[in-house]
């Protein structure tokens, strides 16, 4: 990978605006400057291997150490480090004790009303031990899975720790899932356990989740979850079933504060987390112990450059990668601070993230587009919650993930939020990559509004055509990685041949991770940019969703809707909207009618789905418009929902009238 050098920085481009990370943070970085950064790169292309070893002999203990480094011999399902024997959750907390951190901080939890709870890493690994004892007292052991239902909380984090410890394979379903996706999900992974709480609270507002997992086990497939364990948040009324729920705490109460860790092959799955593809139900995304560990720990430390006394806070929630990587793993494997906040960048006021930012003395600041952006228009509609009314100078380092960041909000964040002194690492990832692929390392590389720059060092991305050609630069194509990485999905839980189909196609004769995305790299500097998917999966407020499955939830109201077709429309908060153009069994409604049956519709899906995949607008038609061989002409659509005059050929459409009824919004 051919790097740009630091002193062309100043004749890269004259259209690009470019930002040189500031002096004072190079100088003092762990990737110090682009030699280092080139230094790294062509380390890694003149032995990937020799590379990837090195990094995981110095940021992992091993039990038993690594002899094997890649096993290529049943690609796609490549194995890294194979026969090393090690601990996740001992990584990330027996080993800092051992090295002399047991009172430093490790979490500062702060709930969503503002109380502050402060877990030393010896408190962290007690805590871990009685849950993981605790698991192992109902019969959970190495290779089961458990299935984690609970809201940001220091007992989250402990939880998925505690199943590290013994060699349970983990899966936290985000809160915001309703019953059948949480039914999917336990009934995909057959887990044999639950961990949930009564409720979550968010916003000054308690949901349930007990209550949600008590329906989940009722719709049927789940037979293989003999128990739930309740954490008490506050205090809520719930049902608890004999012999089957049993309160966290009371299980916890006699248990040992030490658990052996279960020593595990490095292949061994540390966690499954369900993503959405473009065809079918959400994918089992399996992820390794050994590689996966290495990459967070790694990316932690060169793109956030984390160091003994930071203060780092990732916005994301456990139940997306993002919380896994940057919250639970990453920052912990490497000894250090984090916060775990429980509420929403809103609650009591918009001010929130500034507010914490200054009470905690936040160093690095990690979070998505979609909050910058309405945080943006909060603070410039008041200044009470705009940052500058914030003292926000202990930050040294951003960071932006999950969705295109528009240079707009790049500048605004920089600018209002850095005070013009802090990087932003805009960070390109998938929930199948584990960690950071194209990425600026903050004290290295100079950084353009809306590119997330260069690839990780050992990460080879590049761009190709549909032939798997190499593109050149300034031309636009398909974004793939041309080596396996530690950290990469193993496999699909339970479908090694969508796995295969889904990243590996033979249209690049299986040597090609396919990401997705499609990309492009500046002709001058060789930056990529994301230019979005290249597939049927839509990102709206940085969460992941397929179209498929939002035209299924639909079409699952059966009483009502004879077919339907979703697609996304930009949108300038969260980036993608979701659009969907229903045909119903009856007349098509007009007016309030139609507007309460789209309501109707929005809360089926927020039912079968999640209230985040409720479509935003709603259309009725009598028909879709399709092509004579029946095809939905998706990339009309497309122009429909964005309310853009038809440039398209037509002619082949069965009936144009449908176009001036699908325009209309409810
Ligand atoms: O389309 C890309 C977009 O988010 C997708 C991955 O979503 P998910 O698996 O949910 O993981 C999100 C958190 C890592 C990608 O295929 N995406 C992620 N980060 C960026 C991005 N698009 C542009 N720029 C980014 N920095």
């Amino acid at each position: 990978m051919k790097a740009i050098k630091t002193e062309e920085t100043d004749d890269m481009s004259e259209d690009l605006k470019i930002y040189a990370p500031p002096a004072e943070l190079v100088a003092q970085a762990h990737v110090s400057g682009m030699a280092a950064y080139d230094a790294l790169c062509a380390e890694a292309e003149a032995d990937h291997e020799a590379f990837w070893a090195r990094q995981a002999r110095e940021l992992l203990s091993w039990k038993k150490p690594f002899t094997k480094v890649l096993n290529e011999a049943d690609a796609p399902f490549f194995k890294w480090f194979e026969d090393g024997l090690l601990n996740a959750s001992y990584n990330c907390l027996d080993r800092n004790i051992e090295r002399g951190l047991g009172d430093k901080t490790a979490l500062i939890f702060e709930a969503d009303g503002g109380e502050v709870t402060h877990t030393s890493y010896a408190q962290l690994l007690a805590k871990t031990c009685r849950m993981a004892n605790a698991l192992k007292a109902i019969g959970i052991g190495k290779g089961d899975r458990v299935i984690i239902y609970i809201s940001m909380s220091v007992e989250g984090v402990a939880a998925m720790q505690a199943c590290a410890r013994i060699g349970a394979t983990h899966s936290v379903v985000f809160g915001g899932f309703s019953a059948h996706s949480l039914r999917d999900r336990i009934e995909d992974t057959g887990a044999k356990a639950v961990i949930t709480a009564d409720c979550q609270v968010r916003g000054g507002k308690q949901l349930p989740l007990k209550a949600i997992v008590d329906e989940a086990l009722t719709l049927g497939g789940c037979d293989s979850v003999s128990k739930v364990l309740v954490v008490n948040r506050a205090g809520a009324k719930v049902s608890m079933t004999e012999g089957r729920d049993l309160w966290l705490a009371e299980l916890m109460k006699d248990q040992p504060e030490t658990c052996e860790p279960e020593w595990v092959e490095a292949e061994h799955p540390l966690f499954l987390l369900y993503t959405s593809g473009s065809t079918g139900k959400p994918k089992g995304v399996q992820h390794s112990t050994g590689g996966y560990l290495l990459h967070a720990a790694l990316t932690t430390k060169w793109t956030f450059d984390l160091k003994a006394d930071d203060i780092f806070w990732c916005t994301a929630d456990i139940g997306w990668v993002t919380g896994h990587t940057y919250i639970t793993y990453g920052p912990l494997a490497l000894g250090g601070t984090e916060i775990v906040f429980e509420g929403v960048p809103t609650y009591p006021d918009a001010g929130r993230f500034w507010k914490m930012i200054q009470d905690h003395k936040v160093t690095i600041f990690y979070t998505a587009p979609t909050a910058i952006r309405s945080l943006i228009k909060a603070a410039e509609a008041k200044d009470e919650v705009h940052p500058k009314s914030y003292d926000l100078s202990s930050l040294r380092i951003l960071g932006s993930v999950g969705e295109p960041i528009n240079p707009a909000a790049w500048e605004w964040y920089y600018q209002h939020v850095g005070g013009s002194r802090c990087p932003i690492v805009d960070t390109f990832w998938q929930t199948e990559t584990g960690g950071h692929m194209i990425t600026p390392l903050p004290g290295a590389t100079p950084m353009v509004p809306g590119s997330c720059t260069l690839p990780f060092p050992g990460i080879a991305a590049a761009i190709v055509d549909e032939t798997g050609k190499d593109v050149p630069n300034g031309q636009g194509g398909i974004l793939v990685v041309k080596k396996p990485w530690p950290s990469m999905i193993r496999t699909i839980w339970g479908d090694p041949e969508r796995y295969k189909k889904s990243y590996y196609p033979a249209d690049f004769q299986g040597k090609y991770y396919l990401a997705g995305d499609g990309a492009i790299r500046d002709a001058k500097t060789g930056y990529f940019t994301i230019t979005g998917r290249i597939d049927d999966v839509l990102n709206v407020s940085g969460h992941r969703m397929g179209t498929m499955e939002i035209e299924s939830a639909l079409v699952s109201c059966t009483e009502l809707v004879a077919e339907a077709a979703v697609v996304g429309r930009p949108d300038d908060t969260t980036g993608e909207a979701i659009c969907a153009f229903v045909v119903l069994k009856r007349p098509r409604p007009t007016g309030e009618e139609a507007k309460a049956i789209a309501k109707q519709l929005r809360d089926h899906v927020g039912k079968e789905i999640g209230p985040i995949a409720k479509p935003k607008d709603i259309r009725f038609g009598d028909n879709l418009p399709k092509t004579r061989s029946g095809k939905i002409m998706r990339r009309l659509l497309r122009q429909v929902a964005k309310g853009e005059a038809i440039t398209q050929d037509i002619s082949t459409l069965e009936n144009p009238a449908i176009l001036d009824q699908l325009s209309q919004v409810n």
